[in-house]
């Protein structure tokens, strides 16, 4: 194993020789990540047992320290084999600062070389990631990135949707209808052409999602579908959503969202995270999400 970068002697030698396989022990690392992730003590359990269940063909390790105080969760990109992803890091705080974190990149890296990766990037691998990159507020890991040579290569932004003011879709619904479009919740019997409609208009990660979804909505215009949106594939969280190209300004995305939101307030939800916001107008407009979690993304070409 390769010694930490920038410790010296014994002190690094010996953390890099403890890090070890550790992808059968999800239990115990969602405990680390619960302990050493503030911003995501809740979920961070959840975040590492999806981490550790991602589509069938996605190559994947968690390599943890021998005490089991740190843990680096790391996969190969499935659009791109090239490419590799830290997933997520993170180092009980009781045991920082002595240089485990930058071992555990190190081993990630190390691994990821080995299965023909060039490339190393800490950005949401989809459709199974935790994050789009690294949140701000973990200034420390955005530091130990920095400092092993990661550039920072983009900013991407999670929105908060408050689900306590209401979301009515019903004049939206008629209005709609008058257009020959119908709204419809997907029953157990309509995923799979739900899921053909979003794998054949943008991809096999957004079908996943949509997929595992706690709750589902789509559109139908002439008997075919042309919009749909899912929430629930993580607890909290919506997302994706889509409207066909040829569908798009009638208003069917809106009604979509408030449908799938309004579902989140009944089922008890408070507020819902929209992941990886790309239209920042159309959340804000529709129903009032505000930008919140910021993330940076990094990449480091491997040499
Ligand atoms: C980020 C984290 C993994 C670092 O673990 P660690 O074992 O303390 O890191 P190391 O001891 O290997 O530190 C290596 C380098 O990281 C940077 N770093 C670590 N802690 C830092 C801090 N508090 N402030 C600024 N830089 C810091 C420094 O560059 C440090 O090198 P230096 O000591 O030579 O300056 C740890 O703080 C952590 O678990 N944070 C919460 C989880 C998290 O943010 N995960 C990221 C989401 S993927």
């Amino acid at each position: 194993m390769t010694a930490a970068k920038g410790l010296t002697g014994d002190a690094a030698r010996q953390v890099a020789a403890g890090i070890r396989e550790a992808s059968g022990e999800i239990e115990a690392l969602g405990e680390l990540a619960a302990a050493a992730l503030t911003l995501d003590a809740a979920d961070a359990p959840l975040l590492v047992a999806r981490l550790a269940t991602p589509p069938a063909d996605r190559r994947w390790t968690a390599l943890a320290t021998d005490g089991l105080d740190g843990v680096v969760l790391t996969s190969v990109s499935t659009r791109d084999p090239s490419v590799g992803h830290l997933d997520l890091l993170a180092v009980h705080p009781d045991a920082r600062g002595e240089g485990r974190g930058r071992a555990l990149v190190a081993a990630a890296e190390e691994w990821l070389r080995a299965e023909g990766v060039t490339t190393v990037r800490v950005a949401g691998n989809p459709p199974a990631y935790a994050w789009p990159g690294i949140d701000v507020r973990y200034t420390p890991a955005a530091c130990l990135v920095e400092s092993l040579g990661y550039e920072r290569e983009g900013v991407a932004w999670n929105m908060t949707a408050d689900l306590s003011c209401g979301h009515s879709t019903a004049d939206d619904v008629e209005r709609l209808a008058a257009k020959g479009v119908a709204i419809h919740a997907a029953e157990p019997g309509d995923r799979a052409a739900v899921t053909a409609f979003v794998r054949e208009e943008w991809n096999e990660s957004w079908a996943w999602e949509a997929e595992q979804a706690t709750g589902c909505h789509y559109a139908t215009r002439d008997g075919e579908i042309i919009g749909f949106a899912a929430w629930g594939a993580r607890p909290a969280w919506f997302g994706p959503m889509g409207t066909a190209p040829a569908a798009r300004g009638l208003g069917v995305g809106g009604v979509l969202l408030r449908r799938c939101l309004a579902e989140m307030h009944a089922a008890g939800l408070s507020s819902a995270q929209i992941s990886w916001v790309g239209p920042l107008r159309f959340y804000s407009g529709a129903v009032g999400a505000r930008a919140e979690r910021v993330f940076w993304l990094y990449r480091r070409d491997l040499r």
